[in-house]
């Protein structure tokens, strides 16, 4: 549910849940490991089994009421750390220790995608009809991966990207020129611009694209080098007012090295390229913490593809539909 005016600071999420949140970095799950997280204020467990495959469960027992999230991980099976009770992938209980017959009510399931070295859980009731798109990594050899909780409403961070007129006074950039008119298609939103100032004046080409509220991925280069970076941002509501900031930042600039020289040279621009990116997040993360989200906001000319974002991110939204936000004057 959407309600008049939502802040991201202490307020319960947007409702805006039909889409893949990212869970976890897939690197921080291990083979029959099991971590547990929160995802639009629902605990969500999850759990890698012996062969690798990623489950989502709510871990509820349906036993007695305890947390799966505190069991273990037996081959395919997860097991009540309470009773004993195994379930297996499906949900369904195989096994009572005490050799009684299994009981019939199931683990509650969450759908669950893992790609990009990530893993995702759709926790809205609605169907997915689409999921991540695969991203070409084979061009990097290092990745710094960093997630944080932060104060925002979970639009703030997709928001962000079309709102080309903060760039100048908070990230001290060239006010960005699009290469490209914005596009809305179905579930991706794609921006092409030159944001010259990010990490250096330098020009900057920069294609932006996000897949439902809760996910970006940036591919970035700079003409007449060979620096190349991909980003993959992700932002998953939590619990009331918080949000969980997942990102991946792959980079490099000198693939005519080879070997060992040329890992340790794609670590190096890669810690660079994450250390200028993270500095430029924190200051829309300060913004976020004190913002008070406006459902209505009155937008100037040159603001044109807020109102248009706000448009389709509707489509994501699991209550009913809002108002036509107001035209750009
Ligand atoms: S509560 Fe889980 S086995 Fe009893
Ligand atoms: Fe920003």
């Amino acid at each position: 549910m959407t309600a008049a005016v939502r802040s991201g600071n202490g307020d319960r999420h947007s409702g805006y849940d039909a889409t893949w949140f990212a869970a976890a970095h897939s690197k921080n799950l291990k083979h029959q490991q099991i971590v547990n997280t929160v995802v639009c204020e629902k605990k969500v467990t999850l759990y890698r089994t012996a062969d690798g495959v990623v489950h989502a469960i709510n871990p509820v027992c349906p036993h007695l009421g305890a947390s799966l999230g505190h069991g273990r991980v037996e081959g395919d099976n997860i097991r009540c750390p309470f009773h004993g009770l195994a379930f297996n992938p499906e949900g369904r209980c195989v096994e009572v220790p005490w050799g009684a017959p299994p009981i019939r009510p199931s683990v509650q399931h969450y759908r669950v995608h893992e790609n990009n070295g990530f893993i995702y859980v759709w926790v809205s009731e609605t169907e997915p009809a689409w999921t991540p798109l695969h991203l070409d990594r084979s061009p990097f050899t290092y990745a710094v991966t960093w997630e944080a909780t932060i104060s925002a409403s979970p639009r703030d961070m997709v928001e962000n990207a079309p709102d080309y007129q903060h760039f100048a006074a908070l990230h001290t950039m060239e006010a960005p020129r699009r290469t490209a008119p914005t596009v809305f298609e179905k579930h991706v939103m794609s921006i092409r611009l030159n944001a010259a100032g990010f990490w250096v004046n330098y020009p900057t080409l920069a294609s932006l694209n996000a897949e439902g509220t809760g996910l970006i991925h940036a591919h970035v280069t700079m003409p007449r080098t060979a620096f190349r970076l991909l980003e993959i941002v992700t932002q998953t509501p939590a619990d009331q007012g918080t949000s969980v900031l997942r990102v991946a930042t792959y980079a490099n600039a000198t693939t005519f090295l080879k070997g060992a020289a040329r890992k340790g040279a794609d670590r190096l621009v890669s810690h660079l390229a994450h250390w200028g990116a993270t500095h430029q997040m924190k200051r829309d993360i300060f913004i976020w913490a004190h913002r008070v989200y406006p459902e209505h906001a009155h937008l100037t000319k040159g603001e044109e593809d807020i109102a248009a974002l706000r448009r389709w991110m509707r489509q994501f939204d699991e209550a009913a539909p809002q108002p036509d936000p107001p035209p750009a004057a």
